[in-house]
């Protein structure tokens, strides 16, 4: 923390925030794999919030690192800056009183504790993506993966950076070869069944 500099308390506050947007704010954190399908399930999840008037707001690690993240790279440092920027930012939003998705590879279990220590119990919604990385390696979307086998990416998760497996997330979404559209209605029905969505 920078010194002297004194928290500035606001009048109107999430409490008031939240309850003008009538809904709960909160983070619904996707982590897994690239290639796992956190972007395309948080996509459609976030359209299906909508629809039911959620105001929600989507932070994607590959769109994050084109502006606010474009200064890092991949080694275990960058990633740690990485996730917390990202968590920074979406506190901000949980603040503002939105519903935010997150859809980062955030490989680190500390870093996703940081993040859920930043806000209020019940607000940080771990949602473990857990596509096996075969799966990943197969559908390879953007040639990454050959890439990491061939030596031109250093540091790619799962081939020569590691990936933490949450132990406990809220939610845990097993892989099952299925549309898109099918596994995002599979997650609403899990976070909807466990209250923290409706
Ligand atoms: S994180 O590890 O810091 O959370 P983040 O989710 O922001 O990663 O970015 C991951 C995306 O960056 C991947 O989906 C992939 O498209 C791209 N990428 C480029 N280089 C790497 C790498 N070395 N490891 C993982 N992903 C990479």
């Amino acid at each position: 923390m920078s010194e002297n500099v004194v928290w500035h308390q606001h009048t109107i506050d999430k409490a008031e925030r939240a309850k003008a947007l009538g809904q709960k704010p909160s983070i619904i954190w996707l982590t897994g794999l690239s290639g796992s399908g956190k972007s395309t399930l948080a996509n459609l999840l976030e359209k299906k919030l909508f629809e039911k008037q959620h105001h929600t707001y989507l932070l994607d690690g590959d769109n994050v690192r084109h502006g606010l993240c474009g200064d890092l790279g991949f080694d275990d440092k960058a990633r740690v800056e990485n996730i917390r920027r990202i968590s920074e930012v979406a506190k901000l939003f949980v603040d503002s009183g939105l519903i935010v998705l997150t859809a980062f590879i955030s490989p680190f279990k500390d870093d996703r504790r940081f993040c859920r220590s930043l806000v209020q119990e019940g607000e940080f919604i771990e949602v473990f993506v857990d596509t096996p990385l075969a799966v990943c390696e197969q559908r390879d979307p953007k040639g990454l993966y050959k890439k990491a086998r061939q030596g031109d990416i250093k540091h790619f998760t799962g081939i020569d950076s590691a990936y933490e497996v949450p132990e406990s997330p809220e939610v845990h979404l097993e892989y099952v070869d299925e549309a898109p559209e099918k596994t995002a209605e599979r997650l609403y029905e899990l976070l909807k069944q466990q209250g923290y969505v409706s």
